[in-house]
This record gives structure tokens, sequence and C-alpha cells, in this order.
């Protein structure tokens, strides 16, 4: 039998035309896992949905289901092995680099590498970086790689994030750039890392509003570029949380140097970033 083409031709026999279409087309692939999300009406099927997504894709060893949101404040979700291996754990390649990754126990999307690209192209040689929530060290590796910054200092409050981060920059060899640093980014910042950063990342777009201070607490006192991420809601994208910053900050100078949509997050609503240079006024 030959190979089916996609995830709908492989169940064309299986599911209904109305089950089909509610199904749809869209899963992440991370390393040899895929993570799907299935409406609860296709739950009795979600076995033989797994295995046509492991005949679809040759390189996959496992299936989950993801069976509840992103949630909380270390952003992880609830997941269901369907098919394949009873694994949680993978390693992702992205731009040169490889993440190593439990995908129960903490963040990780794919869905983001054109934006953490985009980031590493941004920085100038010699930057000292500050990332407030690092997870497994995605940003800040590739940073490391794809840019001569000095130092990519790396918060999470995630231990077990911080535990693949430091296993990830030794498989990377960025050793000698990017510091892990376990804890809380506001207590981290007060007490180690205060007017160190010529950029601060805040890749935590659910909670980057009550932190905003602490980036700014973060850059070196003459100022820096501070990538704020934010949701945006059509059909004013950007300029809400352009006025929050500046509202936030009033003392400070505020200059926006780019804007773009990360990913499409719900309908209507987008996962946005803010580019920001930051100083006094
Ligand atoms: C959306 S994830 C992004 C992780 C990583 N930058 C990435 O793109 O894969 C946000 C991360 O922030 C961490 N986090 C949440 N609150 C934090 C806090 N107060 N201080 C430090 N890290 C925090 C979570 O554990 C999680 O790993």
């Amino acid at each position: 039998m030959s190979c089916p083409r996609d995830l709908q031709e492989a169940l064309r026999d299986d599911l209904s035309e109305d089950e089909l279409e509610e199904l749809g087309s869209s899963f992440d692939i991370v390393g040899d896992i895929a993570i799907i999300k299935l409406p609860d009406s296709l739950l009795d099927e979600k076995q033989e949905i797994g295995e046509a997504l492991m005949q679809v894709h040759g390189n996959l060893n496992t299936v989950l289901r993801q069976a509840g949101p992103v949630k909380g404040e270390l952003r992880t979700r609830d997941l269901e092995v369907i098919a394949g291996d009873p694994k949680t754990e993978t390693t992702h390649r992205e731009y040169g680099c490889l993440f190593k990754v439990d995908l129960a126990r903490v963040y990780f999307s794919p869905r983001l590498s054109r934006e953490r690209f985009r980031i590493a192209q941004k920085v100038r040689p010699g930057e000292v970086v500050t990332n407030l929530f690092a997870g497994v060290g995605c940003y800040s590796i590739l940073i490391a790689k794809h840019s001569d910054a000095e130092k990519v200092y790396s918060i999470d409050k995630n231990g077990v994030a911080v535990e693949y981060m430091h296993h990830n920059v030794r498989i990377n060899k960025t050793g000698g750039t990017v510091v892990p640093v376990e804890g809380d980014a506001r207590e981290v910042v007060e007490e180690h890392l205060r007017g160190e950063a010529d950029r601060v990342l805040m890749p935590l777009p659910d909670f980057a509003r009550d932190f905003l201070d602490v980036a700014v607490e973060a850059l070196k006192p003459e100022g820096g570029i501070v990538h704020f991420y934010d949701y945006g809601e059509e059909p004013d994208l950007f300029e809400p949380s352009l006025r929050f910053v500046r509202e936030a900050a009033p003392e400070k100078e505020i200059e926006l140097r780019d804007r773009e949509v990360v990913r499409s997050y719900a309908p209507h609503l987008y996962h946005v970033v803010l580019d920001l240079e930051i100083g006094d006024s």
C-alpha cells in the first residue's frame, strides 16, 4: 500500500466527512513526537488518529494528545500518549541548534522558531542579553549560536526547564555565553542582574506586563532594547501594548523600533512583540 499524503487521506476509511472536517490538519512536530488537539467528539478514535499520523510522518516515534490548554505560571500542559512509544521527552532541531525537552514538564513550541531566529539576528557583537523567561534555553542558545553576544543570562522559575537548559547549553557548546539561572525573574534581577543588559527578552505574553519594571531595571543605566511580548486584538494589534508600556514607565523615553505578529492565537487574537528602545527622557 502506498504511503498516504496527509492525515486526512490516511483516515479516509476510518472517519466520516464531518469527522475529517472536525479533525482539521493542525498538529505540531517536536523532534520525533507529534502533538495534536482533538475535539471531544473524536476521542473514541484517538488511537486510529495517532497511528495514522505515524503512518504519514515516518520519523515519528510517539503521538501525544494535548488534553488541555497551556496553563499556569510554568506554562505546561496535560498530554496523553495516543500512539507509539510511551514517552514525552525528545530532542528538537532548529536553525542548527538542538533542544532536549520533556513536553509534559516544560514549555516548548516549535511555532516560535522564526521569532527566535529574528531576535538572534538583531543581537550585536559584545551585547549582554538578559532573558527573563528562558525555558529550556531556546532563545538564548539560538542567540549564542547566531550572534557574537558576550553573555546571555537566562532565568527560569521552572527547575526542570533549567535542568534541560543546562543540558542544552552543553550539547550546543554555548557554555561560554549562556548562563542558566534558576529563580523568579524579579528576584534574580533585583539581587544579581540589575543594570547589566543591553537587551532584555520577555517571552511570556501572559505575564509580561507584570514584569515591565523588572525589564527596565535589568537594562544598563544608559538604556537598551526590550522585546516585549503581549497579546493584540484586531483591529488594533499593537497600539494598546505600546500605550500600556508608555503609561507604565512615564519617566522613560520609549521608541518603537519594530513590531511583529508572532503567531495567531485565537480568532482575532494574536501573540505580538514590540521591539522597544528604552532610555531616560
Ligand atoms: C512561554 S514560556 C517561554 C519559554 C522559552 N522562552 C521558550 O520560548 O521556549 C515562559 C517561561 O517562563 C517561566 N516563568 C514563568 N514565570 C516566571 C517568573 N516569575 N520568573 C522566571 N521564569 C518564569 C516558565 O517556567 C516558562 O518556562
